[in-house]
């Protein structure tokens, strides 16, 4: 059976090297075998993390995100690099995520958004590293949240230059870099995921 892919951006800029990336990504999973949802952080309303608005009652929005993650076994995650660590926005739906729900909603806490999630890091950056930075603290993140997190990543470099007119990675050697996130990330889903 195929995999459950999650993939998502951590930017919803509409013009996002990230969520270009993300796309083209979930179009070389798809080809791969995976069944993959490619989620916009954008369509959830999180707002920033507060423990009195949390107190009065979780988001609806946060538990919506927390089943979407839930129902995948598998994730591909593509990051900018933001002064040299992953952005606010990310790090928010994440800490979002890994709260107990509070108020009337409270069978949500039976989801397991986090513990043995396969997980595949990408970045994207118009720079010289590809953000590549970002990478070392949201790996160091996501196994605090017991994620297994696949020894391939790929930061892509020049990622204003990288696509076609397509979408579509133009040079071979950013698409075999991706594709080995994506092959580890569907070899050991089945073998490790929760
Ligand atoms: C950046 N950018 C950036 N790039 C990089 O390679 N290393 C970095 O440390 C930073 N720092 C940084 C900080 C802030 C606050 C912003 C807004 C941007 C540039 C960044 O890679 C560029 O804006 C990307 O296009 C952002 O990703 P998306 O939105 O295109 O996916």
């Amino acid at each position: 059976t195929p995999t459950p892919l999650l993939v998502f951006s951590g930017s919803t800029r509409a013009d996002s090297l990230n969520r270009k990336l993300a796309k083209a990504t979930a179009d070389l999973a798809t080809a791969a075998g995976a069944q993959v949802t490619l989620l916009d952080l954008s369509d959830f309303d999180l707002p920033i993390y507060n423990g009195d608005l949390e107190a009065q009652g979780t988001p609806a929005d946060v538990i919506r995100f927390k089943q979407t993650l839930h129902a995948h076994p598998a994730w591909i995650i593509s990051t900018p690099e933001y002064n040299g660590g992953y952005p606010a926005l990310l790090k928010n739906a994440l800490d979002w995520a890994s709260r107990p729900v509070t108020g009337n909603d409270e069978w949500a806490n039976g989801l397991k958004p986090f513990a043995g999630k396969v997980v595949g890091l990408l970045a994207a950056s118009p720079g010289g590293l590809g953000g590549i930075s970002s990478l070392s603290h949201l790996t160091p993140m996501l196994m605090k949240l017991q994620c297994w997190t696949t020894p391939k990543q790929f930061a892509l470099a020049k990622a204003h230059e990288a696509f076609d007119a397509n979408g579509q990675l133009a040079s071979a050697g950013a698409r075999q870099g991706v594709q080995a996130v994506i092959d580890q990330v569907l070899w050991a889903a089945p073998r490790l995921a929760a």
